[in-house]
């Protein structure tokens, strides 16, 4: 039984983890191991957003998974064998580090069947939706927000503007072709991290940019998101768009804001951020951090 909404603090009671992609990106890797099982040091991409949705009090992890991408379910399973020859070995640091992934939240898994696009990914999610449920969280595993705590920014603006929320990076004019642009405009609050959307653009070319931030893999969707994932069409490649289903939102007035995140990200679903995440989680490893930092100032020297 899951608690009702009124007990989780910043009222998100599911976190959804669109795991099912092809991730082409990373292949070879990604023929035999999902994307979100790759480690970022020791801990593989996909646990390090179970702990930031525990960190948000969400209670469940709505894991949209693959038929040939059950390992990643599997990593929030308990897994007695090895348990138990830890336990047997006195292993117990090890033996923390296998229990902690299910430890942090309960995942469900959602299976879909074809990758149909992100949109359907999410619109799949709903099945497990409780009838309290009047928001659901979206995070992209391939996606690290740092340092994290921006949902729970984006759950205040939530609740003070209603509606959805995005989380937006503000990034250089010449990188904006590279990410889907928001066009925004001004809105009243005390904090200014906060714009209203008008509409986004995907990967426009620097001179059509509507503005310099950019989307990111973290949003809070008010649950209107699934009827409106139910009436747009599939675009390129027959995929179905949540950034379409968000702009029929906002063409109906349904309100939606970015909260502009200040901080750094990493996107592990290709392999040169993949390998900025692991150096910058490896320099500020308490274990590794020190010897990796001189070393990597050595190579940098002698190259
Ligand atoms: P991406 O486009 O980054 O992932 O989707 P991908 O399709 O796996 O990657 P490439 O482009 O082939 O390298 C963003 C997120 O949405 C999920 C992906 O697993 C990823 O976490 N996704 C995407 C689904 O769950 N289902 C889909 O049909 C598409």
């Amino acid at each position: 039984m899951s608690k009702p909404m009124k007990l989780h603090k910043h009222a998100v009671k599911t976190v959804v983890v669109p795991a099912a992609g092809l991730g082409t990106r990373f292949l070879p890797a990604t023929k035999t191991v999902p994307k979100e099982l790759l480690p970022v040091v020791d801990t593989p991409g996909i646990e390090l957003i179970a702990e930031e949705a525990a960190e948000l009090g969400a209670s469940r992890l709505a894991v949209i998974t693959a038929p040939k991408k059950q390992g990643v379910l599997a990593h929030f399973q308990e897994h007695p064998e090895l348990e138990r020859t830890l336990e047997e070995r006195g292993k117990d640091e090890q033996l923390d580090k296998v229990r902690r992934a299910p430890s942090l939240i309960r995942a469900v898994p959602v299976e879909q069947d074809k990758p149909l696009g992100l949109g359907h990914a999410v619109g799949l999610a709903e099945e497990v939706l409780d009838d309290d449920e009047d928001v659901v969280a979206v995070m992209l595993p391939d996606d690290l927000v740092l340092p994290t705590g921006v949902m729970e920014r984006m759950a205040e603006v939530r609740a003070e503007l209603g509606g959805s929320v995005l989380c937006a990076f503000q990034v250089e004019p010449d990188q904006v072709s590279n990410y889907g642009v928001f066009d925004i405009e001004e809105v009243d609050t005390e904090a200014g991290d906060v714009k209203r959307v008008l509409g986004m653009v995907e990967k426009p070319a620097r001179e059509d940019a509507p503005s310099t931030f950019v989307a990111t893999g973290r949003y809070l969707l008010d649950r209107a998101i699934f009827d409106a994932l139910r009436r747009i069409e599939p675009g390129k490649g027959g995929e179905l768009q949540l950034t379409d289903a968000i702009e029929l939102l906002i063409t109906e007035g349904h309100p939606v804001h970015i909260v502009i995140h200040d901080g750094r990200r990493h996107d592990l679903g290709n392999p040169g951020g993949y390998i900025r995440a692991c150096v910058d989680y490896g320099i500020h490893h308490p274990e590794y951090g020190p010897s990796l930092r001189r070393w990597v100032a050595e190579l940098l020297e002698s190259d």
